[in-house]
């Protein structure tokens, strides 16, 4: 129906940081909050879907009878309940801010301090989303860009490379948008290249923004 736009569909998010092990007390993370994946998921919620939200560590939590939520550290886990859960949903968004990197030699005990430097081996962790758009198959696929400079561009090229249906770009440019703040300033491009630019809003009302655009475009 009109007020349950998403209802009968299954709809994946993942949501906040990873935290990569560098020893069993330390991490390598990032400030992510959560929040835009975690109101993302709500509003799908609210509007009818069935949501399996994949959340990184974070300090939030959902009560939502419609949201199940998986709640995982690293991404080399992200990437694996991604996996699990994508055959049969319909849309996916990806809102996590994935680490790009991770110690490539976690250590099983606490490193001990000794003198002079410590220089810590990194490789890459899996890139999610783009494996994700390799095995698109009806998935309406959304992901997230955050640029500082030639944002569009950058943005399109992330659409294109990683076979996304949309792409939602936030500039920090903007005040007030990313990071650490309630609030975002988004511009939405799908993959033909209709580009939607919107004003400073609560991370809440993005979300619903959000969807308003997925949802004319996988009723369409
Ligand atoms: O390439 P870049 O990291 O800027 O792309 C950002 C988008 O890719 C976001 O949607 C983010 O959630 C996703 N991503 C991912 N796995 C990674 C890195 C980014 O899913 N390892």
């Amino acid at each position: 129906s009109d007020q349950l736009p998403l209802k009968g569909k299954k709809v994946l998010i993942t949501a906040g940081p990873t935290h990569e092990a560098i020893d069993p007390v330390r991490f390598l993370g990032n400030r992510s909050s959560g929040t835009m994946g975690f109101e993302l998921a709500e509003k799908a919620a609210d509007l009818g879907a069935q949501v399996i939200l994949i959340a990184g560590p974070t300090n939030l939590t959902t009560e939502h009878g419609n949201i199940e939520l998986k709640r995982i550290v690293s991404a080399q886990e992200m990437y694996e309940a991604c996996h699990e859960n994508y055959s049969d949903v319909d849309v996916a968004i990806s809102a996590a801010a994935v680490a790009d990197y991770r110690p490539k030699h976690a250590s099983s005990e606490k490193i001990k301090k000794k003198e002079g430097d410590l220089n810590l081996e990194l490789e890459r962790n899996p890139d999610i989303l783009k494996s994700l758009g390799e095995k698109k198959t009806k998935q309406f696929l959304v992901g997230f860009a955050l640029e500082t400079q030639n944002e569009i561009e950058n943005a399109t090229g992330k659409l294109k490379r990683k076979n996304l249906d949309a792409i939602v770009l936030n500039s920090l440019k903007d005040e007030g948008a990313g990071f650490g703040k309630g609030t975002n300033k988004i511009t939405f491009i799908d993959k033909n290249l209709d580009i939607k630019t919107f004003a400073l809003k609560t991370k809440s009302e993005v979300a619903s923004d959000i969807w308003e655009e997925i949802i004319s475009r996988i009723h369409a």
